[in-house]
Formats: C-alpha cells, sequence, structure tokens
C-alpha cells in the first residue's frame, strides 16, 4: 500500500490510512460532511461519551477523507483529521502536555505490515534494529508524571496538546501506583481501561444505582475516569506503552525502558496477558501479531489490534513522526469486533429445556469476519435496563466467544417512534406460568413446555415419518404425561396406546409397529427429527453424510464441524451446543435402537457390504459430487426422498440453479427453476428418467445406468 497525500506529507509514509481501496467523494460538500462526522466521532471516543462511531466505520471514512485528498488535493482542509493531531476533536484542558500526545497509523493486513516495515527502513537508510510487538489497549490515554517517585499530575490525552486532569480519579487505577519504588521523575504514558471482567461489575454496580449500563469496556473506563463524583467505585486498571525523560541505559531501547518502569511498579503492555515481545525481523513480527490476534479473545481485556515499533531509541528519533502520528510505530488493526447495525426485531425464544430468552434480530453486519444476523440480548432485565428499542441502531459485539452480544443502543440514532419493549407475560409457547425469579426466566413445565411440538417435528414426514402419530394423538400423549421426548416413544405400548381417546386396538397397534419401524431410518432423519438448531432436512444430510454415525457427529469438535460445507464458526458453535444439550436423548434413543446405524453411502457405510458395490455412483463426477437441483415432483418419491435420492446417486442436492449447477431434474410442476436452467444451457434430466436411475442404482445394473445416462 502506497498513500502519499499530495499536500501534507512530509514524507510518503504519512499518513497511512487505506485511502488506496478507499472511494473518493465527488463533491466538497460530501468531503466536508465526512471531515465534520470524523470530528464528531472522535470528540465522543476521546472524551469517552456514549456515542462512538464503532472502529471500522471510523476507519472508513477516515480512508475515504485521505482517498479524496489524494484525488482533489485543491479541496484539502488544513486541519484534516488525516494530517493533524486529532486537531479539535478531543475536549482539551487545563494540563498541557510535554510532548503531543500523537495518534498511531493503521494497517490492516500482514502485506501492509511487511510495506510499513520496508518504508520505515527506506526512510531510516539502513535495516531497523530490532521491533517490539505489544497489544493495542482499548481503552483512554493519559499522561503521568511522576515527581522524585511521587504521581504529581495525570492527564487525559484531550485534543493531543492540552489534556483534562484527572489526577484525583487516576490515584485509584489499578497499576498506576502513586508512589514509584525509587524516587525517579518521569512521564508516563499509556492507557486506562476496564477489564472485561470490572466492566460486568461496573455495570451492575452502575445498575444498582439506578444507571443506565455502558455500551463498552472503553466507553466505562473513560466514563468512570472522568466522572466527578461518584456514588459507587469501579475498578479501573493500566498499562504503559511509553515513557518519557528515564535516566540512563533504559533510555537506549522501548523495550528496556517498559521493564525499567515494570521495576518502578508501573503496570506495562509487557506485563499484560499478551506480553511485549522483541522481534528482529517484520516476518518474526507478522508471525507474533498472527499468535496474538488468534489470543485476542482470551486475555481478559479488550484489544482492537497491536502496536509494532521500532525498539531502538536512535531508530525512533531518525523516523521522527507527522503532525500527527510516529513513523516508527504502527497500530495494526484486528478485524472490528464491535460494530453497528440495526436491530430489526426482538424475538422471544422458548429453549428445550424451557428456559425463555429474548434473541436480537440485526441487518446482516460483519463482525471480527463473520456475518451476524441474530445476537444474544441475555435476559429480559438486562434487555430493559438498557432500554434496546426495535429501530435502534445498536452495538453487536463479538468477543472471543462465538455468540455475538448486543452492548448497548445509540441512542442519538433512535427513531422517534421506537416503542420500550414489553416482556411477555404468560409463557409464548404454551401460554403457562414463567418463572421470574432467576435472571433467565423460564416456564414453570420446563421440558414438558415444548414436549409437543418436538414430538411434531420429530414423527413428521420429512423426518422419522411415523404413520399414525398426528399431532391430536402426540397432544393427547404430552398431556396425559406419558411422553416427554421423542425416546419415550419407543417405550410405548399397544394397551397404553389404545387407551387414548378414539384409538381402537388395531390403530394402536399399527402405531406401535410404525414407531418400531421408525429405527431404520438413516442418521439423517434422526438428525431432522431432533430438531438441531441452525439445521434443517438438508443440512442434517451434510452432516449424516460427513460424519456417517451419530457418534462420530457427536464427538465432532466445533473445528471438525466447520469441515462440512454450508458450516460457519457461528453455526458450528451453535450445533455442537445443541448436540450436547442434546446428549441425553440421543443415548436414550440409542438405548432403543434408534440413531445407531451408519448413513447409507458414508465411507464409515461400508460399501463393501452395499449391493450398489460394484456400480459407479452416476451423480459423483471426477472432482467429486455433481450439484444437483430437483425441481417439480419425482414420480414415487417426496420432495425430502427426491433430494435423498441425488445424495444415494453420489451428488449434492442444492435448492437454487445457478451456473454452478451441474444438473437439473425436472418434473411435474416444475418452475422457474427450469426456465432459468434452459437459459443458462444446463444440463437436465426428466424426474422419469432420474426414477429410474434411482432404480437401476438401487438394483446395481450398471448397464441400465449407462443407458439412461445416455
Ligand atoms: S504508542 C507516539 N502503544 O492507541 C505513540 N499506543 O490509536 C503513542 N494505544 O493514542 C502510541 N495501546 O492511546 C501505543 N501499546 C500501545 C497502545 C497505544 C493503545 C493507544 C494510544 C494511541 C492510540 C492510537
Amino acid at each position: 500500500m502506497s498513500t502519499e497525500p499530495t499536500t501534507t506529507g512530509t514524507l510518503a509514509t504519512d499518513p497511512v490510512v487505506d485511502a488506496e481501496h478507499a472511494e473518493a467523494y465527488r463533491s466538497a460538500e460530501d468531503y466536508h460532511a465526512a471531515i465534520a462526522a470524523i470530528r464528531s466521532a472522535a470528540a465522543a471516543y476521546y472524551n469517552g461519551t456514549e456515542l462512538a462511531m464503532d472502529d471500522a466505520a471510523y476507519d472508513a471514512l477516515l480512508a475515504r477523507v485521505a482517498a479524496t485528498e489524494a484525488a482533489h488535493p485543491d479541496w484539502q482542509q488544513p486541519d484534516s483529521p488525516t494530517s493533524t493531531v486529532a486537531a479539535g476533536v478531543g475536549r482539551g484542558g487545563d494540563v498541557e502536555h510535554s510532548t503531543p500526545m500523537l495518534s498511531l497509523d493503521n494497517v490492516f493486513d500482514p502485506a501492509e505490515l511487511r510495506a510499513w516495515a520496508a518504508r520505515l527502513a527506506r526512510t531510516l537508510g539502513r535495516s531497523v534494529d530490532g521491533y517490539t510487538v505489544e497489544p493495542k489497549i482499548d481503552g483512554m490515554a493519559i499522561a503521568a508524571r511522576y515527581v522524585d517517585g511521587h504521581l504529581m499530575q495525570v492527564a487525559t490525552r484531550g485534543d493531543g496538546r492540552t489534556g483534562e486532569d484527572v489526577t484525583l480519579q487516576a490515584r485509584r487505577v489499578a497499576g498506576l501506583p502513586v508512589q514509584l519504588t525509587e524516587p525517579v521523575t518521569v512521564e508516563i504514558r499509556g492507557e486506562v481501561f476496564m477489564t472485561d471482567a470490572d466492566f460486568t461489575r461496573a455495570n451492575e454496580l452502575r445498575v444498582a444505582h439506578g444507571g443506565q449500563p455502558f455500551a463498552n469496556p472503553r466507553n466505562a473506563a473513560a466514563g468512570t475516569l472522568r466522572a466527578q463524583d461518584r456514588a459507587y467505585e469501579a475498578p479501573l486498571s493500566f498499562f504503559a506503552y511509553a515513557a518519557h525523560g528515564l535516566p540512563g541505559a533504559a533510555a537506549q531501547r522501548h523495550s528496556d525502558a517498559m521493564a525499567a518502569i515494570a521495576r518502578l511498579g508501573v503496570a506495562t503492555t509487557g506485563q499484560s496477558a499478551a506480553g511485549l515481545r522483541r522481534c528482529a525481523s517484520a516476518e518474526e513480527v507478522v508471525a507474533f501479531v498472527g499468535l496474538l490476534g488468534d489470543g485476542r479473545g482470551g486475555l481478559g481485556f479488550a484489544v482492537d489490534g497491536v502496536v509494532v515499533k521500532a525498539d531502538e531509541a536512535a531508530d525512533q528519533a531518525d523516523a521522527g513522526s507527522s503532525s500527527r502520528a510516529p513513523r516508527w510505530a504502527i497500530a495494526y488493526k484486528f478485524p472490528a469486533d464491535t460494530r453497528t447495525t440495526r436491530l430489526a426485531g426482538i424475538e422471544v425464544q422458548v429453549g428445550r429445556t424451557g428456559v425463555i430468552t429474548p434473541v436480537a434480530v440485526l441487518d446482516p453486519v460483519q463482525v471480527g469476519g463473520v456475518v451476524v444476523t441474530s445476537a444474544t440480548l441475555h435476559n429480559f432485565d438486562d434487555l430493559v435496563r438498557r432500554d434496546v428499542r426495535v429501530g435502534d441502531t445498536v452495538f453487536v459485539r463479538r468477543a472471543g466467544e462465538v455468540i455475538p452480544e448486543i452492548t448497548g443502543a445509540k441512542l442519538d440514532e433512535r427513531p422517534a417512534d421506537a416503542q420500550p419493549f414489553t416482556p411477555p407475560v404468560p409463557c409464548p409457547r404454551c401460554g403457562g406460568d414463567i418463572d421470574r425469579s432467576q435472571k433467565r426466566w423460564r416456564c414453570t413445565r420446563g421440558r414438558a413446555c415444548g414436549a409437543a411440538e418436538a414430538l411434531h417435528y420429530f414423527a413428521a414426514r420429512d423426518s422419522m415419518d411415523i404413520e399414525g402419530l398426528g399431532d391430536k394423538i402426540v397432544n393427547a400423549l404430552v398431556s396425559q404425561g406419558l411422553v416427554t421426548d421423542p425416546a419415550d416413544l419407543y417405550d410405548l405400548e399397544q394397551v397404553t396406546l389404545a387407551r387414548l381417546e378414539r384409538m381402537g386396538a388395531t390403530s394402536a397397534g399399527k402405531l406401535v409397529a410404525n414407531i418400531a419401524g421408525s429405527r431404520s431410518q438413516p442418521l439423517s432423519r434422526v438428525l431432522t427429527g431432533l430438531g438441531v438448531r441452525m439445521t434443517g432436512r438438508s443440512m442434517s444430510r451434510r452432516l449424516a453424510r460427513h460424519f456417517g454415525t451419530m457418534q462420530a457427529l457427536c464427538a465432532a469438535t466445533v473445528e471438525q464441524l466447520q469441515n462440512v460445507e454450508g458450516v460457519g464458526p457461528e453455526r458450528a458453535a451453535v450445533i455442537a451446543a445443541e448436540l450436547a444439550e442434546l446428549a441425553p436423548v440421543i443415548a436414550r434413543l440409542a438405548e432403543r435402537g434408534v440413531g445407531i446405524m451408519t448413513e447409507p453411502g458414508t465411507p464409515a457405510a461400508g460399501d463393501s457390504g452395499a449391493d450398489t458395490a460394484a456400480v459407479t455412483p452416476p451423480l459423483r463426477g471426477p472432482d467429486g459430487p455433481l450439484t444437483v437441483v430437483v425441481t417439480g415432483s419425482v414420480p414415487g418419491l417426496t420432495r425430502t426422498e427426491g433430494n435423498e435420492a441425488v445424495e444415494t446417486l453420489g451428488g449434492k442436492s442444492s435448492g437454487s440453479v445457478s451456473t454452478r449447477t451441474d444438473l437439473v431434474v425436472i418434473g411435474p410442476g416444475a418452475g422457474s427453476k427450469a426456465q432459468k436452467a434452459e437459459e443458462l444451457g444446463l444440463r437436465t434430466m426428466p424426474a422419469e428418467t432420474f426414477a429410474q436411475l434411482l432404480a437401476a442404482y438401487t438394483a446395481g445394473d450398471q448397464a441400465a445406468i449407462d443407458t439412461l445416462l445416455k
């Protein structure tokens, strides 16, 4: 990446925002509006008020402003945020900084990081003598002056030149001692922040005192540090990342300076769980950055990236700084883990055990590299306290854990007609009472609340296909307490069933036989019947074919589940959690001989025993399964069976026609999919031929298959 602003830069290296890939604004008005938006977001950010823009949106705006300045140098404002120390953005104060508190330029991937290192070496005219890599703490920057070892004054970053005096509040920040271990005079800079655990505690305290919870740990830290009088104490922490005026050899290297102030009793980034690593080469830096990125979720505090610095004081001095940021340091930003999006709805879900939870339905948004469409709102008390409303722009966070959460709403963007959320009164599933004594509300009927629904689903045609087990019988069985989960079905006896209303001995006998017969249903149908969240019929088939047995599927890790096509991290985590929750039912089913079979057509099934062993699966191409769409009806098969047949024949069934489709099976009642297949010139097959193909394959008749495929 090379961003060379034409009017501001003294060197090609500043400022490093991703202008190359950003689109320039077409009009000067839009450019000015973007600068105004950046200013107000930056002001909110530095002042720690609640309404900061999310990082990614901020970076994108800044990149577009830089791109605009590269395209239209004549539009550039002298105090553009691309060239100033956030001038006019933060709230200045009474304390003048000894040297400006600069910002950092950003890179977003290893290639940009390598390019920055190469530029730095070019600027120096020699190779860089070592780098340091440390976490970029997502908190509030402060400068702390120690005189003869005493903490004299602490100021916020403010507008970069002057900051607010927060000495009093800072005296209780962990890691920033009031007294150093030696009588040293030094200025220490670093970040005041809140650990994840303290953030939770701070919000509990705040809410207990009638306040609104903080939207994120950064706002919590900034708000707490700047609060003048506090009715409650919320813990704050500190990690230093710079020291000015250290005497002697310690000043020669950043890594040594950090070690020296750690000995004086100050907490440094080096003492954080992420540590401070000296790296000899840019490649070593790239490797360590990758490690920190992978482990960011487990640090216990928020980081929004890492900071890479030239370690030697001489390298830093020779590289110098632009008016905005040093050239010897760079922030490597991780993909944002907090984004904003619109809350499209709030659904109330009743879990298998009767736990009732509010779930946010979101306009799709990328958070930490994953598209998120729903998020947890934790519990009803929390939701009411946070006063998040449908239509709000909300902050969505993924911090290590896979299920995203809503941390708050942007009150200034609330639509005028947004209504507060009203929690359910009776259980939305069964209409029963709700037990509200715990944070997690629960239907008083517990597991029984969802039993009828689960059983309907289990018995349905696309699942276990148990003829005679209709809604009325299921409802009767559940209400009489005869069945609470699918495994109970297999214990039912004819005499018991015959006692049900409008059920004679003959139909009771048939039903017992049908239930028993469903034992031979393949794994994919058992899975479908269990109603694992985030899986449907076709995903159940894919899972069954991939793992072959229920045992293998249940033993799969979240990573292994992601090897199945269409299973991303979010879905994998949900499937794993669901299977764990269903484990007791799965075990009881297995005891009754259900779901213990190997899925037909999988390697685990052992092809040798199959009567189709000598026959090549006709829908398997040289590069793997052919993608087949079945549209319209196939003689003798339901829609599900049609799709299952595709897979039995070695293909992969798909629901939509595209250029990637290998074959479209067309039967009576086919509509637009058949038309599209024709438009795209795809290979098609009449449903009748497809049915014959299935019969030929099942019979192991290779000659018939060959004829049909001609
Ligand atoms: S060094 C002159 N190191 O990130 C260089 N900054 O986005 C000063 N920050 O204003 C910055 N962790 O408030 C440095 N390990 C770290 C940091 C860090 C967080 C903050 C700092 C800076 C901002 C730039």
